[in-house]
């Protein structure tokens, strides 16, 4: 099957940059937020984003205008009734991301596949919402999406094989690497980034060495773009707690139970970049260490 129309639920951080991604591949898309408020600010950040690969030198002028000629915005679900394919990029709960499915289901049309950004949750969980679960699959994009080149989908147990050949064809003409995982929770990515990042906070919490150290331990002594702490105020404190918790009640394994500070910063509204604070206190001017 050939994927023309593309819809993206969500217009958020991963939202808005998977819009972007598949505007500038050629792709006819349309992304919906809940409200004209979010959408606004969602749209933006993609005119931004797209204003930052001229200025790079990654994207033409007129490749941009063609690119947000093909993206087009909404806060009616039920615009997604011409869709090929439609991505769910909504915040990590089950209760919402099912809602989305089901609804999905009912207004798309019987050959669409439905398919979800989650960056942990089983995707069987959300397969069970649909009348579709054949075609039904996780695409899980990397942030910041139109810099990082990788792409994990993830294959529910009735996920079909047409169905993953498609996504797979899909995520190629987006420029991006394709890697395939099986359905448990945190898949590849996530079951390898989250209990590093979480032994990160253990070693600031315990006192065992400052946030500075622990980061400069890994951008110059493994050459890693970001040290942990930073990439958690990245990626979001709240996001992470999120997946640590999805990660620990389905293995039981302390080493994916969120440590209490995590848990602490989720509630203070510490939340990394996005809220000014997170291990590092944007707002006051500081910034991790070069
Ligand atoms: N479109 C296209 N290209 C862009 C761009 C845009 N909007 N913005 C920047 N770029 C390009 C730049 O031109 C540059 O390209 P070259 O290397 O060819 O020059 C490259 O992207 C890097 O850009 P910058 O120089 O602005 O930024 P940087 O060097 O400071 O790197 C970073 C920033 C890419 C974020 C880097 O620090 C990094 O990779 N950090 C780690 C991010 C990471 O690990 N992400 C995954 C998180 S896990 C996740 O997302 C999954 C989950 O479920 C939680």
């Amino acid at each position: 099957m050939e994927i023309k129309t593309v819809g993206v639920i969500g217009c958020g951080l991963m939202g808005s940059g998977i819009a972007e991604v598949c505007a500038r591949a050629g792709y006819d898309t349309l992304v919906r937020e809940v409200d004209e408020e979010l959408l606004a600010t969602g749209m933006q950040r993609v005119r931004s984003s797209m204003g930052t690969a001229v200025e790079r030198g990654k994207l033409s002028a007129d490749d941009r205008d063609a690119a947000l000629g093909r993206l087009r915005g909404t806060v009616r679900l039920e615009e997604m009734a011409d869709r090929d394919l439609v991505i769910e990029a909504v915040i990590e709960n089950l209760a919402e991301k099912r809602q989305v499915f089901a609804a999905l289901d009912a207004i798309c049309p019987p050959h669409a596949i439905l398919a979800s950004n989650t960056s942990s949750i089983p995707i069987i969980e959300m397969a069970s919402a649909t009348g579709r679960p054949d075609r039904v699959l996780g695409v899980h994009f990397m942030n910041p999406v139109p810099v990082i080149r990788l792409i994990e989908l993830v294959r529910a147990i009735t996920t079909s094989e047409q169905t993953l050949a498609t996504a797979r064809a899909f995520g190629e003409s987006l420029g991006k690497r394709v890697i395939v995982a099986q359905d448990r929770a945190g898949f590849i990515v996530n079951m390898l980034l989250v209990p590093y990042l979480l032994e990160a906070i253990r070693m600031y919490e315990n006192g065992f060495a400052s946030r500075e150290d622990i980061d400069l331990a890994m951008t110059l002594g493994t050459n890693h773009p970001m040290g942990p702490l930073t990439l958690l105020d990245y990626v979001g404190v709240d996001t992470t707690y999120y997946i640590a918790n999805i990660l620990f009640d389905e293995f039981r394994q302390p080493h994916y139970a969120p440590p209490p500070l995590l848990k602490q910063m989720v509630t203070a509204g510490f939340h990394g970049r996005k809220t000014g604070r997170g291990f590092y206190n944007y707002a006051a001017g500081e910034r991790p260490p070069q």
